[in-house]
């Protein structure tokens, strides 16, 4: 049993509770956007007219076993987006430990509204812990190199469960790479961004709006 489970149902369900009819939904990963996943699914067997669009297999598997239609960019743009994050400093994100950062930074940044759910232990001063960065397999030598000319010391994701490193929802693999604190988040995810092979890293800058926090005495809301 997850210890943090109740404060992440209180903050997954305090941001879908933000959710009217007609919104389509960027629907996040992870157990804290799955809290609100779940929350949706049943205000929509209550008559909730919404649609959702998934950032991952986990998401998108959950939407459809509690009943929430899906669409996709291609049909309709988010009204709003809800996912969860590893840590939150000064309203900057670094996610991507379930390794589907790449689609939740595509679905989070089209949204008019990306709240963040997370509990109380996700909250930090600076951002600190390794920054995962999803590398087309080709370039994992490559991309490993411009991480350490940029201070960092790449790790490859290694699966468990599976030999092996971990493939993500789109083929590719993931370096976590430790910076220590990261002082200048934009900075960073600019250079990173730059790097030719990396297809996303986890430093999510100016992107969230809201941040629903669980506590054990609730949840607290701060715009971003
Ligand atoms: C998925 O890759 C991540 O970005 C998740 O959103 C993040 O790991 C938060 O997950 P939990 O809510 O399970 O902590």
């Amino acid at each position: 049993m997850d210890d943090r489970a109740e404060p992440k149902r209180a903050a997954g369900e305090s941001a879908a509770r933000e959710i009217a009819d007609g919104m389509v939904v960027g629907l996040g990963t992870g157990s804290t956007a799955a809290a609100a996943i779940r929350y949706l699914g049943k205000r929509v067997d209550a008559g909730l007219d919404i649609e959702g669009i998934p950032t991952s297999y986990q998401s998108r598997a959950l939407a459809h076993e509690v009943g929430i239609p899906l669409t996709g960019l291609a049909e309709a743009t988010p009204d709003i987006a809800i996912d969860g994050a590893d840590q939150v400093a000064n309203g900057n994100l670094l996610k991507g430990g379930g390794a589907a950062h790449a689609r939740e930074k595509v679905v989070d940044a089209a949204a008019d509204r990306f709240l963040v759910v997370v509990d109380i232990t996700k909250r930090a001063e600076r951002l600190d812990r390794p920054v995962p960065v999803e590398v087309l397999p080709d370039a994992r030598p490559t991309v490993a190199a411009a991480v350490e000319r940029l201070g960092g010391e790449p790790r490859l994701r290694q699966a468990t469960r599976k030999d092996g490193p971990v493939v993500t929802d789109n083929g590719n693999l993931v370096l976590d790479c430790a910076f220590g604190a990261v002082d200048a988040p934009a900075a960073l995810a600019a250079a990173l961004d730059g790097v030719p092979g990396v297809v996303a890293h986890g430093l999510f800058v100016d992107l969230a709006d809201e941040i629903h926090v669980g506590t054990d005495d609730g949840v607290d809301v701060r715009t971003a």
